[in-house]
Protein backbone atom coordinates (compact mmCIF):
# COMPACT_ATOMS: atom_id res chain seq x y z
CA UNK A 1 0.00 0.00 0.00
CA UNK A 2 1.27 3.39 -0.58
CA UNK A 3 2.16 5.30 2.39
CA UNK A 4 0.06 7.56 4.02
CA UNK A 5 1.32 10.96 5.12
CA UNK A 6 -0.63 12.28 7.83
CA UNK A 7 -1.55 15.72 7.51
CA UNK A 8 -1.03 17.99 11.14
CA UNK A 9 -1.82 20.86 9.72
CA UNK A 10 -5.30 21.04 10.37
CA UNK A 11 -6.95 22.78 13.48
CA UNK A 12 -8.44 25.43 11.53
CA UNK A 13 -10.37 22.97 10.23
CA UNK A 14 -12.21 21.67 13.22
CA UNK A 15 -14.04 23.94 14.96
CA UNK A 16 -17.44 23.34 15.06
CA UNK A 17 -20.50 25.46 16.76
CA UNK A 18 -20.72 23.53 20.14
CA UNK A 19 -17.38 21.94 20.00
CA UNK A 20 -14.49 21.68 18.40
CA UNK A 21 -11.96 18.59 17.77
CA UNK A 22 -8.64 18.75 18.65
CA UNK A 23 -5.80 15.72 18.63
CA UNK A 24 -6.10 13.69 21.42
CA UNK A 25 -3.45 13.18 23.89
CA UNK A 26 -2.02 10.61 26.68
CA UNK A 27 -2.90 13.40 28.85
CA UNK A 28 -6.63 12.87 27.95
CA UNK A 29 -6.38 9.21 29.23
CA UNK A 30 -8.24 9.77 32.36
CA UNK A 31 -10.08 7.73 34.79
CA UNK A 32 -13.07 9.44 33.47
CA UNK A 33 -12.28 8.63 30.26
CA UNK A 34 -11.01 4.77 31.22
CA UNK A 35 -14.93 4.82 32.99
CA UNK A 36 -16.75 5.72 30.08
CA UNK A 37 -15.35 2.91 28.40
CA UNK A 38 -16.15 0.67 31.10
CA UNK A 39 -19.85 1.99 31.41
CA UNK A 40 -22.59 -0.61 30.20
CA UNK A 41 -24.82 1.99 29.49
CA UNK A 42 -22.24 4.04 27.26
CA UNK A 43 -20.10 0.66 25.70
CA UNK A 44 -23.19 -1.27 24.59
CA UNK A 45 -22.54 -0.88 21.31
CA UNK A 46 -18.75 -0.82 21.40
CA UNK A 47 -16.17 -3.40 20.89
CA UNK A 48 -14.81 -2.40 24.02
CA UNK A 49 -17.72 -3.90 26.25
CA UNK A 50 -15.49 -7.12 25.61
CA UNK A 51 -12.97 -6.61 27.85
CA UNK A 52 -12.16 -4.48 30.86
CA UNK A 53 -10.36 -1.19 30.27
CA UNK A 54 -7.84 0.30 32.50
CA UNK A 55 -5.36 3.36 32.24
CA UNK A 56 -2.94 0.85 30.14
CA UNK A 57 -5.25 -0.66 27.77
CA UNK A 58 -6.57 3.01 26.94
CA UNK A 59 -3.17 5.01 26.94
CA UNK A 60 -1.57 2.20 24.51
CA UNK A 61 -4.57 2.34 22.33
CA UNK A 62 -4.11 6.19 22.46
CA UNK A 63 -0.45 5.88 21.69
CA UNK A 64 -0.75 3.95 18.79
CA UNK A 65 -3.47 5.98 17.17
CA UNK A 66 -0.95 8.94 17.81
CA UNK A 67 1.93 6.99 16.13
CA UNK A 68 0.02 5.58 13.14
CA UNK A 69 0.22 7.01 9.78
CA UNK A 70 -3.32 5.98 8.41
CA UNK A 71 -5.43 7.28 11.58
CA UNK A 72 -6.35 10.51 13.10
CA UNK A 73 -8.11 10.19 16.60
CA UNK A 74 -9.34 13.05 17.68
CA UNK A 75 -10.75 14.38 21.51
CA UNK A 76 -14.22 16.20 21.07
CA UNK A 77 -14.16 19.59 23.41
CA UNK A 78 -17.22 20.89 24.35
CA UNK A 79 -17.07 24.69 24.14
CA UNK A 80 -19.37 25.49 26.88
CA UNK A 81 -17.68 23.52 29.89
CA UNK A 82 -14.51 23.08 28.36
CA UNK A 83 -14.46 19.74 29.23
CA UNK A 84 -13.28 16.47 26.82
CA UNK A 85 -16.79 14.41 26.00
CA UNK A 86 -15.58 12.04 23.53
CA UNK A 87 -13.94 10.74 20.98
CA UNK A 88 -13.87 10.58 17.44
CA UNK A 89 -11.72 8.18 15.10
CA UNK A 90 -10.53 8.46 11.88
CA UNK A 91 -9.31 5.18 10.33
CA UNK A 92 -8.10 3.34 9.17
CA UNK A 93 -7.31 5.46 5.93
CA UNK A 94 -6.87 3.62 2.57
CA UNK A 95 -4.52 5.16 0.67
CA UNK A 96 -5.39 4.05 -3.23
CA UNK A 97 -8.93 3.84 -2.38
CA UNK A 98 -9.07 7.15 -0.40
CA UNK A 99 -11.63 5.83 1.80
CA UNK A 100 -11.99 5.41 5.92
CA UNK A 101 -13.93 4.52 8.81
CA UNK A 102 -15.22 7.32 11.50
CA UNK A 103 -16.27 6.05 14.98
CA UNK A 104 -17.60 7.90 17.71
CA UNK A 105 -18.20 8.37 21.10
CA UNK A 106 -20.23 10.73 23.87
CA UNK A 107 -18.85 9.46 26.93
CA UNK A 108 -21.24 11.37 29.27
CA UNK A 109 -24.58 10.84 28.46
CA UNK A 110 -25.43 14.09 30.15
CA UNK A 111 -24.09 14.80 26.78
CA UNK A 112 -26.63 12.67 24.45
CA UNK A 113 -29.46 13.77 22.38
CA UNK A 114 -28.00 17.42 22.11
CA UNK A 115 -26.56 17.32 18.55
CA UNK A 116 -23.52 16.90 20.02
CA UNK A 117 -22.01 13.82 18.20
CA UNK A 118 -23.83 15.02 14.79
CA UNK A 119 -21.59 17.90 15.10
CA UNK A 120 -18.52 16.30 15.55
CA UNK A 121 -18.37 13.61 13.28
CA UNK A 122 -19.93 16.21 10.08
CA UNK A 123 -16.48 17.83 11.55
CA UNK A 124 -14.34 15.07 10.95
CA UNK A 125 -16.08 13.91 7.66
CA UNK A 126 -15.66 17.78 6.39
CA UNK A 127 -11.85 17.04 7.56
CA UNK A 128 -11.46 13.76 5.59
CA UNK A 129 -12.67 15.29 2.28
CA UNK A 130 -11.53 19.19 2.52
CA UNK A 131 -7.95 18.58 4.30
CA UNK A 132 -6.90 14.78 3.43
CA UNK A 133 -8.72 14.93 0.24
CA UNK A 134 -10.75 11.09 0.85
CA UNK A 135 -12.92 10.42 -1.94
CA UNK A 136 -15.48 8.23 0.70
CA UNK A 137 -16.37 8.20 4.73
CA UNK A 138 -17.87 4.99 5.79
CA UNK A 139 -19.30 3.82 9.44
CA UNK A 140 -20.96 1.06 10.75
CA UNK A 141 -23.62 0.49 13.26
CA UNK A 142 -25.13 -2.13 15.23
CA UNK A 143 -28.88 -1.98 13.92
CA UNK A 144 -30.12 -0.90 17.53
CA UNK A 145 -28.49 2.18 17.66
CA UNK A 146 -30.94 4.10 16.72
CA UNK A 147 -28.91 7.55 18.31
CA UNK A 148 -26.11 6.41 16.50
CA UNK A 149 -28.05 5.92 12.84
CA UNK A 150 -29.86 8.98 13.17
CA UNK A 151 -26.57 11.22 13.66
CA UNK A 152 -25.29 9.42 10.63
CA UNK A 153 -28.24 9.78 8.40
CA UNK A 154 -29.09 13.54 9.64
CA UNK A 155 -26.06 13.99 7.91
CA UNK A 156 -26.42 12.28 4.69
CA UNK A 157 -25.00 9.20 5.02
CA UNK A 158 -26.47 6.46 2.75
CA UNK A 159 -27.21 3.06 3.82
CA UNK A 160 -25.05 0.87 1.80
CA UNK A 161 -25.75 -2.74 3.48
CA UNK A 162 -26.89 -5.09 6.02
CA UNK A 163 -24.66 -7.96 7.73
CA UNK A 164 -26.79 -10.06 9.32
CA UNK A 165 -26.36 -11.45 12.58
CA UNK A 166 -22.81 -9.96 13.05
CA UNK A 167 -22.28 -9.15 16.62
CA UNK A 168 -23.47 -10.84 19.92
CA UNK A 169 -25.00 -8.12 22.73
CA UNK A 170 -26.81 -10.10 25.41
CA UNK A 171 -26.85 -13.43 23.79
CA UNK A 172 -28.97 -11.99 20.52
CA UNK A 173 -27.36 -12.02 17.42
CA UNK A 174 -27.81 -8.44 15.67
CA UNK A 175 -27.09 -6.92 12.37
CA UNK A 176 -24.81 -4.13 11.59
CA UNK A 177 -25.53 -1.58 9.03
CA UNK A 178 -23.06 0.03 6.69
CA UNK A 179 -23.19 3.78 5.86
CA UNK A 180 -21.18 5.82 3.26
CA UNK A 181 -20.79 8.96 2.81
CA UNK A 182 -19.21 10.97 -0.41
CA UNK A 183 -18.27 14.33 -0.40
CA UNK A 184 -21.47 16.11 -2.26
CA UNK A 185 -24.10 13.87 -0.23
CA UNK A 186 -22.71 15.41 3.10
CA UNK A 187 -25.19 17.84 5.26
CA UNK A 188 -24.78 19.85 7.85
CA UNK A 189 -25.74 19.56 11.10
CA UNK A 190 -29.85 21.08 11.50
CA UNK A 191 -29.71 23.92 13.78
CA UNK A 192 -31.06 23.26 17.04
CA UNK A 193 -35.34 23.66 17.16
CA UNK A 194 -36.71 26.95 17.80
CA UNK A 195 -37.33 27.65 21.65
CA UNK A 196 -41.46 28.35 21.48
CA UNK A 197 -41.02 30.16 25.22
CA UNK A 198 -38.49 32.44 23.26
CA UNK A 199 -41.18 33.62 20.93
CA UNK A 200 -43.49 34.08 23.60
CA UNK A 201 -41.67 36.13 25.86
CA UNK A 202 -40.39 38.40 22.67
CA UNK A 203 -43.73 38.67 21.61
CA UNK A 204 -45.10 39.50 24.85
CA UNK A 205 -42.69 42.11 25.91
CA UNK A 206 -41.90 43.84 22.71
C1 LIG B 1 -24.74 7.26 19.59
C2 LIG B 1 -24.21 8.58 20.15
C3 LIG B 1 -22.85 8.85 19.53
C4 LIG B 1 -25.20 9.69 19.81
O1 LIG B 1 -24.66 10.91 20.33
P1 LIG B 1 -25.59 12.20 20.55
O2 LIG B 1 -24.69 13.35 20.83
O3 LIG B 1 -26.64 11.88 21.53
O4 LIG B 1 -26.22 12.34 19.08
P2 LIG B 1 -27.09 13.56 18.52
O5 LIG B 1 -27.72 14.29 19.66
O6 LIG B 1 -26.23 14.32 17.58
O7 LIG B 1 -28.19 12.80 17.65
C5 LIG B 1 -28.85 11.66 18.15
C6 LIG B 1 -30.30 11.66 17.73
O8 LIG B 1 -30.84 10.36 18.00
C7 LIG B 1 -31.91 10.48 18.94
N1 LIG B 1 -31.91 9.25 19.74
C8 LIG B 1 -30.96 8.80 20.58
N2 LIG B 1 -31.34 7.61 21.09
C9 LIG B 1 -32.55 7.32 20.53
C10 LIG B 1 -33.45 6.23 20.67
N3 LIG B 1 -33.18 5.19 21.45
N4 LIG B 1 -34.59 6.26 19.95
C11 LIG B 1 -34.88 7.30 19.13
N5 LIG B 1 -34.05 8.37 18.97
C12 LIG B 1 -32.90 8.35 19.67
C13 LIG B 1 -31.62 11.76 19.68
O9 LIG B 1 -32.77 12.27 20.30
C14 LIG B 1 -31.16 12.64 18.53
O10 LIG B 1 -32.28 12.96 17.75
P3 LIG B 1 -32.48 14.36 16.99
O11 LIG B 1 -31.56 14.31 15.84
O12 LIG B 1 -33.89 14.35 16.56
O13 LIG B 1 -32.14 15.44 17.96
C15 LIG B 1 -24.07 8.52 21.72
O14 LIG B 1 -25.28 8.06 22.24
C16 LIG B 1 -22.94 7.61 22.16
O15 LIG B 1 -21.80 8.04 22.23
N6 LIG B 1 -23.25 6.33 22.47
C17 LIG B 1 -22.24 5.40 22.95
C18 LIG B 1 -21.19 5.08 21.90
C19 LIG B 1 -21.77 4.70 20.55
O16 LIG B 1 -22.75 3.98 20.45
N7 LIG B 1 -21.11 5.19 19.49
C20 LIG B 1 -21.52 4.94 18.12
C21 LIG B 1 -21.01 3.64 17.65
S1 LIG B 1 -21.55 3.33 15.98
Amino acid sequence: MVSWVKNMNYDAALEGKKLFLRSITLADCTDRYVNWLNNSEINEFLESRLSVQTKETVSQFVSSMIESNDNYMFAIMHKETGGHIGNVKIGPIHSVYKHAFVGYLIGDKNYWGKGLASEAVYLAAKFCFDVINLHKVNAGVIALNIGSIKVLEKLGFQKEGCIRDDVLINNVYLDIYKYGVLKAELIPPPPPPINILFFFFFFFFF
